[in-house]
């Protein structure tokens, strides 16, 4: 049975030309235009090769139906906010700004191109190029196929640091997981807002990343656990201390991204909105900080409470004060992933319980009445 499981996580693709290459590190700063160079789509990259029961949980999300949902259809408030934007039918399916967030755009006959729904490359980053993560990523050594068992130390520290420069964004990466979420979650196009489009919803990294959107099968293809397995494997971390880190650290970057697209904001009909965010999730901090003190949250309250009498209001150093604060909020949530296992926040179990794993309308309709 042993055996079995190893093979099944051996790679067997070394003939391919596509696995095969160990090359260097990526430089991590890149633009916009660079990164969907990069972005290879579930099916061009052979995600599902390897990766079967992660593509499969994946195509019933409304991240995989997003584009069908929002923008093959031009009517109702697709028509609305997309007429708002200055965008007509035909761009909305290639470069538009709604497709940066509903869908996954590439690069195909060389123009850029929306090729699927919110793709594994959203949340773990762009996998192609020729210093890209794909091929590096599940190779355990540099010319034969060899079982995960029996890889050696040096070669998966070379690997992983290979991967995570390449701008891989795997399971141990807390901060850069929840990152990827608020990227699309929290919206700061103030046009965008006031033309009706929501700035943000009651987002909770820990339990919206725990229902429709789980796919930890890498272990065992046949059971959907509860943390990451590979993760749980290396490190000997628990689903239920993850749970509170999650908690914990997507709070926190969903203030800091919050504040991002509040020291950009100008138009006063829409900073209540995107001010509410941030007031929201500093609001959750306190009580975060009340169950479980640490003093990386302790640290960020202290720093945004006084800003909330004016964070409503738009002022002239806006720019200034609230980038300065969003990056002391994402110095405060690497401390916060790196300091901190979660044996010691059990105290934050009340307020976990109260989110239980979150599935959209449409995933209930479809896969969960009865
Ligand atoms: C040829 C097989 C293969 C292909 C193709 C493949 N993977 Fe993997 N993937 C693996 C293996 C094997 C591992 C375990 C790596 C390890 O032991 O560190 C893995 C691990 C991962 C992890 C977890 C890494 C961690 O350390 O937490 C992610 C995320 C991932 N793959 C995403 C993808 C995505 C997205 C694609 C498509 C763009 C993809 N993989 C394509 C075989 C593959
Ligand atoms: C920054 C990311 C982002 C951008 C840009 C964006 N959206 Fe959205 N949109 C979202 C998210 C996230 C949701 C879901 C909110 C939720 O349910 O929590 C959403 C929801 C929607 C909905 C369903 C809810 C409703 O208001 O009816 C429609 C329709 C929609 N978007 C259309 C568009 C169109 C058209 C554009 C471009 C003009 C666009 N979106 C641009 C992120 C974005
Ligand atoms: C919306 C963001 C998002 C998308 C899309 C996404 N992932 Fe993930 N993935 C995550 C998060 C978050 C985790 C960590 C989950 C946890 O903490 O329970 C993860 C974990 C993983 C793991 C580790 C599982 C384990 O058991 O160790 C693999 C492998 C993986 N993803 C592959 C994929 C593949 C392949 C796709 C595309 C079919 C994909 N992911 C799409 C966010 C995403
Ligand atoms: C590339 C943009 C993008 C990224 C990255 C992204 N999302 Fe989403 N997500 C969306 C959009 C857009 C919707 C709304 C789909 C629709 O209704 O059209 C959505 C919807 C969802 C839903 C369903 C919400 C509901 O009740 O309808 C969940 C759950 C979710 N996302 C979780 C996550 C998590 C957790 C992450 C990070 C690990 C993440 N998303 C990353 C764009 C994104």
């Amino acid at each position: 049975m042993f055996v079995c499981l190893l093979l099944q996580i051996v790679v067997s693709t070394f003939s391919e030309e596509m696995y095969a290459t160990e090359s260097v590190a990526a430089t991590n700063v890149e633009s916009k235009q660079e990164k969907i160079k990069k972005i290879m789509g579930v099916t061009n990259a052979d995600c599902k090769k390897c990766h079967p029961s992660e593509v499969a949980t994946w195509m019933k999300t409304v991240h995989a139906q997003s584009p069908d949902m929002r923008l093959y259809k031009f009517e109702g408030n697709t028509k609305k906010y997309a007429t708002a934007m200055g965008i007509t039918s035909a761009s909305l399916l290639a470069d538009s700004m709604c497709a940066d967030c509903h869908a996954t755009k590439a690069v195909r006959d060389g123009k850029v191109k929306v090729i699927s729904g919110v793709s594994c490359e959203s949340c773990h980053g762009a996998a192609g190029g020729k210093d890209g993560w794909l091929n590096r990523h599940q190779s355990y050594h540099a010319s034969m196929p060899i079982p995960r068992a029996e890889e050696t130390a040096e070669h998966r520290e070379a690997r992983l640091k290979h991967c995570d420069e390449a701008g891989m964004i795997r399971s141990s990466n807390l901060y850069g997981l929840s990152k990827a979420c608020m990227k699309c979650h929290i919206i700061g196009n103030e046009k965008l807002i006031a033309a009706g489009h929501k700035s943000a919803s009651a987002f909770d990294f820990a339990s919206w990343s725990s229902g429709e959107l789980k796919h930890n099968f890498l272990v065992d293809k046949t059971k959907n656990a509860d943390a990451p397995t590979l993760w749980m494997e290396r490190t000997g971390g628990t689903a239920e201390n993850r749970k509170r880190v999650k908690f914990v650290v997507g709070t926190l970057t969903q203030l800091e991204a919050a504040l991002r697209q509040r020291a950009d904001a100008t138009n006063p009909a829409v900073i209540p909105q995107i001010a509410g965010t941030a007031a929201a999730a500093n609001a959750k901090l306190s009580q975060i900080n009340a169950f479980a003190p640490t003093p990386e949250v302790q640290k960020v309250t202290t720093l945004i409470t006084p800003l909330l009498g004016t964070l409503f209001v738009p002022q002239p150093s806006d720019k200034t004060t609230y980038s300065q604060a969003a990056d002391q909020v994402a110095e405060q949530a690497k401390l916060f992933a790196k300091n901190h296992n979660g044996a010691k926040l059990a105290g934050l179990d009340t307020m976990i319980n109260q989110l239980p794993p979150h599935f959209s309308q449409q995933y209930k309709e479809k896969y969960l009445k009865n």
